[in-house]
């Protein structure tokens, strides 16, 4: 209940909530990284270490900001633990009646945990005898209950419509989880050990990343008036990008699409003019050369482009109109960092506007009708 939740100081529960997620991420890794074993524990996943041991599928389901966090979930549980994962919208899975073998796990992802479509999806493969688990931010919420078990966030009360907390820690719990089910299959002791540290490393980059504050603000300044906004990420940045363009439609109102970069020349790029900025997320990593050329395609076609790059990242200044430095991470934990960025701008661009970004039109926090 908003009522019950002070703003300590700050104009809007959404900012509030960007900045907390340092503190956020803390609360979610609290007690549940181990050194010795160099995995992660979980005290409430409800399974025997044979059933976790015998898991050959996942699936990750939710809506909206949780759906992007399952994308998040696949890339990171298909590269740590190599079990195979489908990500469904919770609102398809429960009418699509897909085939689920047996030693699936269904895990469903969700902030309030009353969301009636991901309830449904639950209820649904639970009934028909698969093991339901449920990543949720709210202490006793219909999904928590109504689930086999499960994985707490632990972010503290989101209040802000637009959710940026919340899929922050969503996709360190699925890491941890990647880490987990990693360790119980082929991952080595020393690797399970370096993403342990690379974990802990994690709020203290996320809070040099919300330094970006008033270069972000900036940026919004430039473009608080456009109509049309592309969003473009490879990879583990991709539903980062969907994301983006997520947080920018909800509070601002202003248009916005998400795609995998690499898409772009084979439909998206007849919308590039003057008038329609790209946002590159393109810290460095495996896709970064691609993702340049996919924006000097968007450059040469005469489209503003602003890029999220590393902070070491010089050269990329003589090409993107606007840069937004963010520090560097290990691939697999990037979208935790180059999202702050994006949720800053939809946020700060949606203020210019005048819009009203705790309560924006036609939405409510958590959606309990289908
Ligand atoms: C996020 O900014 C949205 N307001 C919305 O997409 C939200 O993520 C979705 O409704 C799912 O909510 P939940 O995580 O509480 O289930």
């Amino acid at each position: 209940d908003a009522g019950q939740v002070s703003m300590n100081g700050y104009p809007h529960y959404m900012l509030k909530e960007i900045f907390e997620q340092p503190d956020a991420l803390r609360n979610a890794m609290r007690g549940r990284l181990n050194d010795q074993d160099a995995t992660a524990v979980f005290g409430g996943l409800n399974l025997t270490p044979q059933q976790l041991r015998s898991v050959e599928r996942i699936i990750l389901t939710g809506c909206g900001t949780s759906w992007h966090s399952a994308l998040v979930g696949e890339y990171l549980i298909e590269e740590l633990s190599r079990i195979p994962v489908a990500v469904e919208y919770a609102s398809e899975l429960r009418y699509r009646n897909p085939p689920i073998e047996n030693n699936t796990l269904v895990f469903g992802i969700t902030q309030s945990g009353e969301t009636a479509d991901t309830l449904a999806a639950l209820n649904e493969t639970k009934r028909k005898g698969h093991r339901s688990l449920a990543i949720c931010n709210v202490v006793g919420s219909s999904i928590a209950q109504a689930s086999d078990g499960g994985v707490y966030l632990h972010a503290g009360p989101e209040i802000g419509v637009a959710s940026t907390k919340a899929f922050t820690s969503q996709c360190c719990v699925l890491a941890m989880l990647a880490l987990f089910f990693g360790r119980m299959r082929h991952m080595s002791f020393e690797t399970g050990g370096r993403i342990i540290e690379d974990l802990r490393r994690l709020p203290s980059s996320v809070e040099q990343a919300l330094t970006c504050d008033s270069e972000v603000r900036r940026v919004a300044q430039k473009y608080q008036d456009v109509s049309n906004v592309l969003y473009l990420g490879r990879r583990y940045n991709f539903p980062t990008a969907l994301e983006g363009a997520l947080k920018l439609k909800e509070i601002s109102y202003i248009h916005a699409e998400g795609y995998p970069a690499a898409e772009m020349k084979h439909g998206p790029i007849a919308l590039v003019d003057a008038a329609t900025p790209s946002i590159f997320i393109m810290p460095r990593g495996t896709t970064y050369d691609k993702v340049m050329s996919n924006m000097e395609e968007v450059k040469a076609r005469g489209g503003p482009v602003i890029a999220i790059a590393s902070s070491d990242d010089t050269e990329i200044r003589k090409i993107a109109d606007d840069v937004i430095m963010i520090p560097e991470v290990p691939e697999f934990l990037q979208p935790i960092v180059s999202v702050i960025p994006l949720q800053l701008l939809s946020y700060h661009i949606a203020v210019l506007r005048g819009c009203d970004v705790d309560k924006p039109r036609n939405l409510a926090k958590s959606v309990t009708v289908e």
